[in-house]
């Protein structure tokens, strides 16, 4: 391997400075958005991330797109947050997590992690997923139930079809896919197949996904685009509310609920109204539901 295609597999910096935002977020106490207390073993503080958050303090539109970003952030997890637990409500017992960076919801979640029928299938990218095995190390024993699967994957190398297999699925029961911060790094072609492989056969599915809308990508400011130039995260992949809410249609979706930012804050953290923000992604609960 080269060393640019090294440079490329590399660890997402994004999933790291995600569990940053969500620590920060958390020590907020009761002004917080939401609560991860796993956080902090996950987040980015190093490199490139420590340099910028020196640099914030002396330059004024760094740190506003920062706090933007952390405020969208952890009202986007929030939301998704609600939506795993009403996908669990639904009767979902299998969770399939696609780019799950370091996503602590099956640790979060006291009524799921107690319950020892729940299978969480996590699915990342090698060099993100070593690095949370190695710092999962560092959690006192933590008394957990249900059962966690964690593939190494670059789903450009495998189909979701053959992952799902691996990690023995049960695809007659109902299964929930989380796509968080995900769906935009796919190419289209990548993002058919995943579809196709989610919601094969007529079995209740769940989907919960963030995505970036054409319109997000044109308000974004000259700092946003840089970050992510640095970070070499770039997305390239977007859709309107209503081009997805017809995609999924074409696989029997009978469920389709959205939140822009706005409707976010308004539903899951109005207390945070307030907090001024720029771009954001928009957040999406899909579903097949079939009578039983
Ligand atoms: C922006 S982070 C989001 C992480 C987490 N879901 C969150 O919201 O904090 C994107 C995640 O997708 C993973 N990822 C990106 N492209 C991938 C690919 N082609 N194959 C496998 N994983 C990928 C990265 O390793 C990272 O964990």
């Amino acid at each position: 391997m080269t060393k640019i295609q090294k440079k490329k597999h590399g660890r997402s910096l994004i999933a790291g400075v995600n569990a940053l935002f969500r620590e920060i977020e958390t020590n907020k106490g009761e002004a917080a958005i939401l609560k991860d207390v796993y956080a902090g073993y996950f987040a980015e503080r190093g490199g490139l991330v420590g340099i910028l958050n020196m640099a914030r303090f002396v330059i004024p539109p760094l740190n506003r797109i920062l706090h933007s970003l952390q405020t969208v952030h952890n009202i986007r997890h929030c939301a998704i947050d609600h939506c795993v637990l009403e996908a669990y409500k639904q009767g979902c017992r299998q969770f399939v997590i696609l780019g799950a960076g370091y996503d602590m919801r099956p640790f979060r979640f006291s009524q799921i992690r107690n319950d020892a029928s729940s299978l969480w299938i996590e699915l990342d990218n090698p060099a993100t997923a070593e690095r949370k095995m190695q710092l999962l190390e560092n959690i006192p024993d933590a008394d957990i139930q249900c059962q966690i699967k964690r593939i190494q994957v670059r789903f450009e190398d495998r189909s979701l079809k053959h992952l799902l297999e691996e990690a023995e699925v049960r695809e007659e029961e109902a299964i929930c896919f989380i796509l968080e911060g995900i769906i935009h790094y796919q190419s289209e072609e990548d993002f058919q197949n995943m579809c196709v492989d989610m919601l094969t056969g007529q079995f209740h599915r769940e989907i919960v996904l963030s995505f970036i809308t054409p319109k997000t990508v044109e308000r974004a400011g000259k700092w946003q685009r840089q970050l992510l130039t640095w970070v070499k995260e770039i997305p390239k992949l977007f859709f309107t509310p209503h081009a997805l809410k017809e995609h999924f249609q074409e696989y029997d979706c009978n469920f389709f609920q959205h939140w822009n930012y706005n409707e976010q804050v308004a539903s899951f953290a109005p207390h945070a109204k307030e907090r001024s923000v720029r771009q954001s992604q928009d957040v999406a609960h899909i579903a097949r539901r079939v009578l039983p």
